[in-house]
């Protein structure tokens, strides 16, 4: 969702500005706009619509070495212009852009429409930076006014201040929504995301929550310090690629490679998750696993608690971390739970961190970019490793998900009663699936004419059970988001309890048959479906019955408790040519952002 971009230094700022936005269009947004400073006067331009809409109204050459600029996704208001940010006050000298939501924006604003300020837009942000423009005349400095105003604002921002008649200088300041400033040489770049510097620095510094700064073209003064990202524009490249979906499904091998470098230990048969900052005697101690997160992290999650009962023996579940948040939960202090986001910056999912930190739970996090706002709130955890992704879809952070809580699963298993030698068979697993996730890889074209036989269809079911279940709901999760087609999974056994009557030829099934104990429990589900007429994709290592299934997807064998991991894969594939073959726009589907950061 929204981002920010700003700019001061001795180069032109409208290029830099418009490609950092270009940069974070994959965060999903419906409308942009840009402030430079041209002779100490503001020029604002703004687009409901595309970056390159922007980019057109502002041309290629305007002047000004100082500028901000922002991608909105439209929480309070709708999609026009006068909507988009930067706002402006009433005489045209301060400019605002920012990420987050101002919970008390109808006081704020009722009390500037009392006071007399016409207000031009229906946001939330137009508020502040009316009130900052009154401040300013009180303040000596513009961070002064900034820090005044921040005092009575409830809810999250990451805020960029812009004053025409300060042109050396901006005002950033964080609070739940990250900002990041990017390090150059007498120039200084400003961020929600990395992914819109990387172009022009490596050098870093995330402000902390709660930290105002002034950012000057050669200086700033922050708690942090400067932090080395190992990431470059190239990638957030496509390369050959046709769209980013595809490119990071084919990543996933060397993804899980890196999740995987260094974290094994052959010698005892187990893991090292160092960045948990858990000793064995702590690990001893946790009683439960609960997993949090939202979506396909929600899932990833069900896939790691289903680990760790089977690894570990201890009592594990997943939720919603939506749900978690509002439900007033109670923490348990024997209960290690885990936070699950790719791009860390989920709301609902930060929102339950902050919950169990004030109530003292222990948590850890399993994160994607380093620097986000629930890496940060969990201050310890397990760094996912899959690069950056920039497709709403996830595949590879997905993977790495599982991948990591195999190993977490494996590290508290080793500490109890997992043998030695199990421990080797599940160190061995991991090993094998870089390769054998190449070889599931490798059947693209035999998935994808699979994919294309039900292009057709209206409603998919995605049948699971038990390691099954979660890669049923994230297969149909999958085939949902980017191809809008109905896709409901169910667990095998409650078919018989209601979904069945949906079954007909025209209702396919995508059914997960995991070569495990459970296996004849699985092929009867089938023949129940078949003998209705329902058209069954297997996604499996078994041997089935000849003539029992329509189709099969099929992946190479690790330990049962791993295959799971491989048997995801198949169905990121099937919903990507199906998708592909309605011609849908698989990066950006409809009404989705990439990272959800409005409630
Ligand atoms: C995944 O394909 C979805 N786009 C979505 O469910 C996503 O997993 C969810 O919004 C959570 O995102 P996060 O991992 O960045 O927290």
């Amino acid at each position: 969702m929204c981002g920010i971009v700003g700019y001061i230094g001795h180069g032109s700022a409208a290029p830099v500005l418009l490609e950092g936005l270009r940069r974070l269009e994959y965060r999903g947004y419906d409308s942009a706009g840009i402030a430079l400073v041209q002779r100490r006067r503001l020029k604002v331009h703004k687009a409901a619509g595309r970056v390159e809409e922007l980019r057109r109204r502002v041309g290629d050459d305007a002047p000004g070495s100082v500028g901000i600029a922002h991608t909105r996704w439209a929480t309070h208001g709708e999609v026009t212009d006068a909507n988009a940010h930067p706002h402006t006050d009433t005489s045209g000298r301060f400019a605002v852009v920012h990420n987050g939501i101002v919970e008390n924006s109808d006081q704020l604003r009722a009390k500037l429409i009392a006071d007399g300020v016409q207000l031009v837009s229906d946001t939330d942000t137009e508020a502040l930076v009316h009130l900052i423009a009154a401040r300013a005349e009180e303040t000596d400095t513009l961070e002064a006014a900034v820090r005044a105003v921040l005092s009575s604002v409830e809810g999250t921002y990451g805020l960029v201040v812009l004053d025409s008649k300060r042109p050396d200088e901006l005002v950033v300041a964080r609070n739940g929504s990250p900002i990041v400033l990017g390090v150059g040489e007498g120039e200084t770049f400003v961020a929600s995301d990395v992914a819109a510097l990387v172009r022009h620095t490596q050098q870093v510094v995330y402000l902390e929550d709660g930290e105002i700064a002034t950012v000057r073209a050669d200086a700033f003064r922050t708690s942090g310090r400067a932090q080395t990202v190992e990431l470059s524009e190239e990638d957030y490249e496509l390369g050959d690629a046709e769209d980013f979906m595809r490119k990071e499904m084919a990543e996933q091998p060397e993804a899980v490679r890196r999740a995987l470098r260094g974290r094994l230990d052959p010698r005892f048969a187990t893991a090292h998750l160092g960045g948990i900052r858990l000793d064995p005697r702590e690990l001893r101690n946790v009683r439960r696993v609960k997993f949090l997160g939202c979506g396909s992290a929600y899932y990833a999650g069900q896939v790691g608690a289903n680990l760790v009962e089977e690894l570990a023996r201890i009592p594990a579940d997943a939720e919603p971390a939506s749900e978690f948040r509002y439900r007033s939960p109670v923490i348990d202090s024997d209960t290690l739970y885990v936070a699950i986001s790719q791009s860390g910056e989920t709301l609902d999912t930060l929102a339950a961190v902050q919950e169990l930190n004030r109530k003292g739970g222990r948590v850890i996090g399993a994160v994607n970019v380093v620097g986000s706002a629930v890496a940060r709130e969990c201050g310890s955890g397990v760094f996912l490793h899959a690069g950056p992704e920039v497709s709403v879809a996830s595949t590879k952070a997905f993977t790495n998900m599982t991948v990591s809580f195999a190993m977490l699963a494996l590290l508290l298993g080793r500490v109890r009663d997992l043998s030695a030698a199990g421990g080797a068979r599940l160190v061995e697993g991991l090993r094998a699936l870089p390769d054998q996730i190449q070889a599931v890889l490798d059947t693209d074209a035999e998935v994808a004419e699979v994919a294309r036989r039900y292009a057709k269809a209206e409603h998919m079911f995605f049948i699971g059970r038990v390691r099954g279940w979660p890669v049923a709901r994230e297969g149909a999760q999958k085939l949902k988001e980017i191809s809008y087609l109905h896709a409901e999974a169910y667990q095998a056994a409650e078919l018989k309890h209601g979904p069945l009557a949906l079954i007909d030829r025209d209702m396919p099934s995508v059914v997960i048959v995991p070569n495990d104990e459970l296996l004849t429990k699985n092929i009867s589900t089938i023949e129940q479906i078949k003998a209705r007429g329902g058209p069954v994709i297997a996604v499996t290592n078994a041997t089935l019955p000849p003539g029992l299934v329509d189709a099969e997807l099929r992946i190479p064998s690790n330990s049962p408790e791993l295959d799971p991991i491989l048997l995801t894969i198949p169905t990121q594939l099937f919903a990507y040519h199906l998708a592909s073959a309605l011609g849908r726009d698989i990066d950006k589907p409809r009404n989705l952002a990439k990272s959800v950061t409005v409630e």
